[in-house]
């Protein structure tokens, strides 16, 4: 009896072995214990994108392009830095055009009885002719301008895509030019030049040797508080 219990009990063991063989056998394709999931990859940080430059002023082209619309070129290339932050509010504003662009574009004035030296052009800011605003100038230490208002710096050439001489008058004072200065002022009208605000400040710029009458030329200047302006005129 005892060795019967002994045969059933081994008898039992072993099948429980086959079985529990059998069972690893069979569960072969059966997914193993969960493998340890690695921990997901940080998210690479991308670096951050460099902020966008500020648009550089555009080029100041050689010749008068086709359709030269300097209202729009000045504004364009005054936003994108050629004229002061502080005046962009002014220059995109309901008078833009007339009151503060158009003021800063310059044309020849009537010198009738004035004498304008050989090798000079008369140059004044703000055609009336246009509708533009005549503009003022200021010496330095004036209230509203304290570093004065006037252009400190004209450069002419001779509109072409060729070889041309650029020459470059500075005014480093208003009522007065400085020592030194190559730049000369007239009065338009004969009163005195503060008159108006100085509105009828008339200035003479240098001509390149290189340019003559019928002429286009290049005008690039430079108002203390406003920025710099371009345009083209022809000589008369
Ligand atoms: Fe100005």
């Amino acid at each position: 009896m005892t060795n019967e219990r002994h045969v059933r009990l081994g008898s039992l063991a072993l099948a429980a072995t086959t079985i529990a063989l059998l069972l690893q056998i069979g569960c072969g394709s059966c997914p193993g214990p969960p493998a340890e999931v690695p921990p997901a990859p940080e998210p690479a940080t991308e670096p951050e994108p460099p902020a966008p430059e500020p648009p550089a002023p555009a080029k100041v082209p050689m010749l008068r392009p086709e359709g030269w619309d300097p209202i729009a070129f000045n504004r364009d290339r005054g936003n994108a830095g050629a004229i002061p932050e502080s005046y962009h509010g002014d220059i995109n504003g309901a008078d833009g055009e007339a009151e503060h662009l158009g003021k800063h574009l310059p044309y020849i004035p009537d010198t009738t009885g004035l004498e304008v030296p050989m090798g000079y052009l008369a140059l004044m800011w703000g055609d009336p002719a246009h509708g533009y605003a005549k503009h003022p100038n200021a010496p330095e230490g004036a209230e509203a301008y304290p570093r004065g208002h006037w252009y400190d710096w004209v450069k002419i050439r001779k509109a072409t895509d060729g070889d041309a001489e650029e020459v470059e008058t500075r005014f480093s004072g208003w009522p007065a030019t400085g020592a030194g200065d190559s730049g000369r002022y007239l009065v338009a009208g004969g009163g005195a030049i503060e008159d108006d605000g100085g509105k009828n400040t008339i200035y003479l710029v240098e001509l390149p040797a290189d340019v003559k009458p019928g002429d286009t030329i290049r005008v690039w200047a430079h108002c203390l508080y406003h920025g710099e302006y371009v345009d083209f005129i022809a000589i008369p």
